[in-house]
């Protein structure tokens, strides 16, 4: 099994909070840039000779800005050249405001399964200093004309942990996000990326900073209030109905092969990493050329269990004792930690696997970094 990504590094306006790689002004060079995706499919062909692809997501930036000929053209390389299951899951990412009845005719139309849908938020104030170019009322209605269309697998993104957000409006977001009847949904804490607007509102007192508590409550209100709506708290954050899990992302927690497309796209082959440049006019001059638009990197044996206790513990399924002990299994001093955590109620031992317990989900990031190795 292996995936595919599709990185549209375009955006309509740049959302104060934002640091992924994209532009607004693109539109005198995107054919070209549509048609490098393209070559550098063709060109990556054999990475994935009989490996059924299995997933493909079109991420950004902002997929839901390609015309109906563009998404076809690069749909239509992916089939040319990989080996693509029936029975695939096929995502895109959708702004709101692009999901018009002709859009989403013309997605179902090319094969598109499953929307991601990014919402944010259900207050009309935050999407003002967020910069969002839609209302709520547009959130709500391209739920409602995607599933009108007939698309039964969608996903909202929400962000928690604003400034000034109270627990109580998290709920009523939370709550106006349940009404949706959604099968998944994604939940962000609020990260103030270095060389945003929002660091600089947030620098002059124009915006306040969230606290730590606020973000921590704001995330235990998350937990309980979907899970009491039959939803799977299946990764940090991420949360499925009825076991409809982002198949997509699942392989990226799971060490699933993947080649990703377009400028600062990501590829994981199972030894290395390698990531595309993040420079739109760079990437489409380079591709197929005789420069490079890419670099890797290959994973030492220290990076790679990093990485596993980092991704691994994220998730429901958590860190399995056989990948541990393939990977060189515990030492004494790990072996220490480790029972710290179960005897602190941080951490639970399963037959096959380790996860955390609520509480220690809270501090995901730091418990799986205490068992890091340097090289
Ligand atoms: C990079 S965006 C791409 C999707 C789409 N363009 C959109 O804006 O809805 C993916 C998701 O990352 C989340 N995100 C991006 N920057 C964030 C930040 N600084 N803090 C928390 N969540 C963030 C948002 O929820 C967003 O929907
Ligand atoms: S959040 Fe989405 S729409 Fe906004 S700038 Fe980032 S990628 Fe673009």
């Amino acid at each position: 099994m292996a995936g595919i990504y599709v990185h549209i590094p375009f955006c309509k306006k740049r959302c104060s909070y934002c640091d992924f790689h994209f532009s607004t002004t693109f539109s005198s060079y995107r054919e070209k840039l549509i048609a490098a995706i393209c070559l550098e499919l063709e060109i990556r062909k054999t990475e994935l000779v009989d490996v059924p692809v299995e997933t493909i997501y079109f991420g950004g930036g902002t997929p839901s800005l390609l015309i109906k000929e563009e998404l076809a053209a690069i749909l239509s390389a992916i089939h040319t050249h990989f080996e693509v299951s029936v029975n695939s899951e096929i995502t895109f990412e959708v702004n709101p405001d692009d999901a018009s009845e002709e859009n989403l005719s013309a997605w179902k139309e090319l094969g598109i399964n499953r929307l991601s849908i990014g919402l944010q938020s259900f207050q009309e104030t935050d999407l003002a200093w967020m910069n969002r170019s839609h209302s709520t009322q547009q959130g709500e209605t391209a739920v409602r004309l995607a599933q009108a269309h007939g698309f039964d697998n969608i996903s909202i993104d929400l962000i928690y942990g604003l400034p000034d957000l109270s627990n109580e409006q998290w709920l009523s977001h939370l709550n106006r996000a349940l009404k949706l009847n959604v099968q998944h949904i994604s939940s962000y804490c609020l990260t103030i990326e270095p060389k945003t607007a929002l660091n600089d509102f947030v620098a002059k007192g124009k915006l306040s900073r969230p606290t730590e508590d606020q973000q921590s409550e704001q995330f235990d209100l998350l937990v309980q209030t979907l899970r009491q709506s039959g939803f799977e708290h299946y990764e940090i954050s991420n949360f499925a109905k009825d076991q409809k899990y982002a198949k997509h992302n699942s392989s990226y927690w799971n060490f699933t092969p993947y080649v990703g497309v377009g400028p600062s796209a990501h590829s994981f082959n199972g030894h290395q990493r390698r990531w595309n440049v993040a420079n739109n006019t760079k990437y489409y001059k380079a591709v197929g050329k005789n420069e490079d638009w890419f670099e890797a990197e290959t994973l030492s044996a220290s990076e790679k269990w990093n990485e596993y206790f980092l991704i691994g513990l994220r998730t429901k399924w958590g860190i399995l004792k056989r990948s541990i002990s393939d990977l060189g299994g515990f030492n004494a001093t790990e072996l220490n930690q480790l029972e710290t955590y179960l005897s602190t109620d941080l951490m639970i031992e399963n037959r096959d696997n380790y996860v955390l317990t609520e509480k220690g989900k809270l501090q995901a990031d730091g418990i799986a970094s205490s068992f890091f190795r340097l090289d």
